[in-house]
């Protein structure tokens, strides 16, 4: 009773504080359920990055891993941007570095660099466009280039070659160890235990994953996909765990079946003590250097350009 009412109390005070500082908590789908239920916006990748730049607030609070908040902060530099737990990284963004993108440029000189947002700023920056795994079909569809340099992940890679097939999509040696490691023996016996569910899986997972999945998508779009199917009760859901309590808190009618040790460590860092902190000592603050602000905000304004999204025009 006394730690639920410790709980409650800091939940209070984060509210408090946010207000005070005019300051906005957004919130990936993969954080905790504490996290989640403070947050102002919950949402996947993309949602969250049209959300920092839209936002009138002087301060943004990401509560995700470090190249999500290094995103909110190319999109909204005026802005003071803060990140909890500045040690919440992305084994799969640490894949990339500028050298190893410069090294594929010569080798295909007629192919534009696609970076997924799984990468740090220093890698955006050298890179011509932007995308997610909410857009990633989209945007390669949308460039004038008959191949594509597609990095980090070879899984998002493959199924965007796939959704893309009069393109070469050239992949790159990178994947998620969350979604790699999620085996189709598993999914498969999942789906033999739950015959009526709807099986949806993010497109990091391995090829012969996605094949045993009704529906491919990026968080959000697992989000939207329940939203428009009432008629689907059961769903099991390939991708990170605590994605079944996002959708559970949207749709508590219905049931979502989680793949077992499909966590990420990173994503479960950040708890209420570290938000309640970051409010108190502004920490830790987003910083990058000017020039690759300037770099990386062009490759994500065209992001936005291939979307046809106003957030363009801002940029
Ligand atoms: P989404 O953009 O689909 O939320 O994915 C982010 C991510 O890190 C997936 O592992
Ligand atoms: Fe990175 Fe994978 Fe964690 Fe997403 S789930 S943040 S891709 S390690």
């Amino acid at each position: 009773k006394k730690v639920v009412q410790e709980r409650e109390d800091l939940k209070a005070e984060i509210k408090r504080l946010k207000e005070e500082l005019n300051a906005v908590i957004l919130a990936h789908n993969y954080q905790l359920e504490e996290i989640q239920e403070v947050a102002d916006f919950v949402g996947d990748s993309l949602e969250l990055a049209i959300k920092a730049g839209e936002s009138d607030a002087d301060v943004i609070v990401f509560c995700g891993v470090k190249f999500m908040a290094e995103m909110a902060k190319i999109i909204s530099p005026q802005k003071t941007v803060l990140i909890p737990r500045p040690d919440a990284r992305c084994p799969l963004a640490d894949f990339a570095t500028p050298e190893k993108v410069r090294e594929l440029r010569e080798r295909y000189p007629d192919a534009p660099v696609v970076a997924y947002v799984n990468t740090y700023a220093d890698v955006k920056a050298v890179s011509d466009v932007v995308c997610t795994s909410a857009n990633a079909p989209q945007i390669v569809r949308a460039l004038d280039a008959k191949r594509v340099i597609f990095l980090p992940d070879e899984n998002l890679a493959s199924w965007v070659q796939e959704q893309v097939p009069d393109k070469e999509v050239i992949p790159y040696r990178g994947f998620c160890y969350v979604h790699h490691v999620i085996k189709p023996e598993v999914v498969k016996r999942l789906k033999e235990t739950n015959s009526d569910a709807i099986v949806i899986a993010h497109p990091e997972t391995r090829p012969e994953v996605r094949e045993l999945a009704h529906v491919v998508a990026s968080t959000g779009g697992m989000v939207r996909y329940v939203r428009e199917h009432p008629e689907h009760k059961k769903f099991i859901i390939v991708t990170e765990r605590e994605m079944t309590v996002r959708l559970k808190r949207d749709f508590p009618d219905r049931e979502f079946i989680p793949v077992p040790g499909a966590i990420c460590s990173n994503m479960k860092k950040t708890t209420l003590a570290d938000l309640h902190r970051s409010l108190t000592d502004m920490a830790f603050e987003v910083v990058l250097p000017e020039e690759i602000i300037r770099s990386a905000r062009r490759a994500i304004k065209n992001m936005f350009k291939l979307m046809n999204h106003p957030l363009a025009e801002k940029m």
